[in-house]
């Protein structure tokens, strides 16, 4: 047995952190040539170990989650921000029961009641920001323009508060609320990761900031306990009804912090994706305008106008739903989840071996790191890759619906061709919400809130932009790059 090839470097303790680091899937690609499927880099004095392609996703994300561990890998940099008793700073157990808890306030009831308020915000929005000056003027011919990261990310925050954070967090969004999430944020980087502890003032921000943040949810929780608040729908009201097996109640730290996570997991993703959707939107108008027609036709009411959305409705929209579906596959906005390695594993020799009778070990030690970004584009895999297609999703024959389909009948899970439906399973070439114990739980509610974003802003506007930035890798989540000003017009009704 013996170690998976490591890749060559200059520098001994910072290895390949300057390749990795600016362009992370440039740099898989180019060793997954030299090397294989599975090869070892050294980052800043860890080795890290990448599997590769739908077998090496199984192997990261189907692993036992003891063996290759979350928790080691993560809570250095999610702890100082999320806070103590919470997701990585409790063994698995613990959080495994947390993430029901957070299931219970993202049921179906809930994402139908979220659908009018998202698509309010987002009206609200449009009719009011200084963003949309050109929007909101007389002349419908006018081009305006945005910046269509900074447009994401202010509604992404309206539409989550509005609906998952609750009342208390809306009202407040414009005041402290916005600065103590901005100081959390700037501890939610690269550097946070490579470097837990850096006698930085971001890093003492950071740390302010969680205190207040966490103190922020814990009086909201005690005036809804004083005054026996009916707030049904939100998740502050869900997370105070659960109890541990144990039969204890999460304390209010629990749920503050728990709060805390919720708000950093679901921000950047999703305005992440709903940034690269309208570019792709804004370089393909074709695209748009179909987008546009399935509106008119799934909507126009008797009087000739538009109906607001619904959650059912929402689900029966196949074009929108490929939209979202196409761009998650080019932008997934994790491009590395990464596991903590407590014991020797050895590599089964279908993904890499050294020889015919050799087996690969990964020593206890290193870090293991699975990569969807890679599988979701591998030529292989997928007729024209690199090309922004979302019609290959719509030919439940193709390619992109085999993808999907040919680990799911392996173990017999139902494919679902609905609304936000993809492959639980951890060999799927196709994982931007990840698979496995760690799989995503936020997916039918960002599925909704970008569902919901994209209609409105197609229902009531054109867009264009001359070509889709690159990735910005620069940032933890996959960022376009500047210039990322989308040009738009209001529709003609
Ligand atoms: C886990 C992606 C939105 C909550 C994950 C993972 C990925 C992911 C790849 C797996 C991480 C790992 O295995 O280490 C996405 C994408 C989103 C999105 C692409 C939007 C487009 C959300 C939202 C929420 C959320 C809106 C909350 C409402 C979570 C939670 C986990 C998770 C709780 C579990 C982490 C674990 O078990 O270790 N997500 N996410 N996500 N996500 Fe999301």
């Amino acid at each position: 047995a013996t170690d998976p090839p490591e890749v060559f470097h200059w520098l001994p303790i910072i290895g390949s952190a300057i390749s990795y680091g600016n362009d992370p899937l440039n740099f898989f690609f180019d060793c997954q040539k030299k090397y294989g499927d599975v090869f070892t880099f050294v980052l800043l004095g860890r080795k890290v170990t990448v599997a590769l392609g739908s077998k090496g996703n199984n192997f990261v994300l189907g692993g036992k989650s003891t063996v290759f561990n979350a928790e080691d890998a993560y809570t250095h940099l999610t702890t100082p921000i999320f806070g103590k008793d919470v997701v990585y700073d409790v063994p698995n157990e613990v959080f495994m029961e947390q993430k029901k808890f957070v299931k219970v306030g993202l049921s179906t009831d809930n994402l139908r009641a979220y659908v009018g308020m998202i698509e309010d915000e987002i009206l609200e929005f449009m009719n009011n920001d200084v963003n949309f000056k050109t929007y909101q003027m007389d002349d419908i011919n006018e081009w305006g323009t945005f910046d269509v990261v900074k447009v994401m990310q202010e509604i992404t925050i309206l539409t989550a508060s509005r609906t998952l954070q609750g009342k208390e967090v809306r009202e407040n969004l414009n005041k402290s609320f916005a600065e103590l999430y901005n100081d959390l944020d700037q501890g939610f980087t690269p550097l946070n990761f490579l470097f837990p502890n850096l006698p930085l003032e971001s890093y003492r921000r950071r740390d302010r900031a969680h205190v207040k943040m966490s103190n922020f949810y814990v009086d909201i929780i005690k005036k809804r306990r004083a005054g026996h608040d009916d707030h049904e729908h939100d998740m502050i009201a869900a997370l105070m009804q659960q109890k541990y097996r144990s039969g204890r109640p999460l304390t209010d730290k629990e749920i503050a912090h728990i709060m805390i996570a919720i708000l950093m997991a679901g921000q950047h993703t999703s305005s992440a994706t709903g940034s690269w959707a309208l570019l792709h939107l804004a370089a393909n108008p074709d695209v748009a305008e179909a987008v546009y027609k399935e509106q008119v036709e799934h909507f126009t009411g008797p009087d000739g106008k538009m109906r607001p959305l619904t959650y059912e409705e929402l689900r029966n929209l196949p074009l929108l739903d490929s939209v979202i579906r196409e761009t998650l596959r080019m932008h997934p906005p994790i491009h590395s989840i990464m596991r903590y390695v407590r014991d020797d594993v050895p590599v089964p020799p279908t993904l890499a071996a050294p020889s015919k009778d050799g087996v690969y070990i990964v020593p206890k030690g290193n870090y293991v790191l699975a990569s969807p970004s890679i599988s979701q584009m591998d030529p292989k895999v997928w007729k024209d890759a690199d090309k922004w297609d979302p019609y290959r999703w719509n030919d439940s024959e193709g390619i992109a619906a085999q993808a999907l389909k040919m680990y799911v009948d392996e173990n017999g899970e139902k494919v679902d061709y609905g609304f936000g439906a993809v492959s639980k399973g951890t060999e799927s070439p196709y994982q931007p919400f990840g698979a496995g114990k760690h799989r995503c739980i936020g997916e039918q509610f960002a599925y909704l809130q970008l569902g919901t974003l994209i209609a409105t802003v197609i229902r009531h506007m054109e867009l264009r932009i001359e070509k889709v930035p690159e990735h910005n890798y620069h940032t933890m989540i996959t960022m376009p790059k500047h210039p990322r000003t989308i040009s738009y017009r209001r529709r003609h009704f």
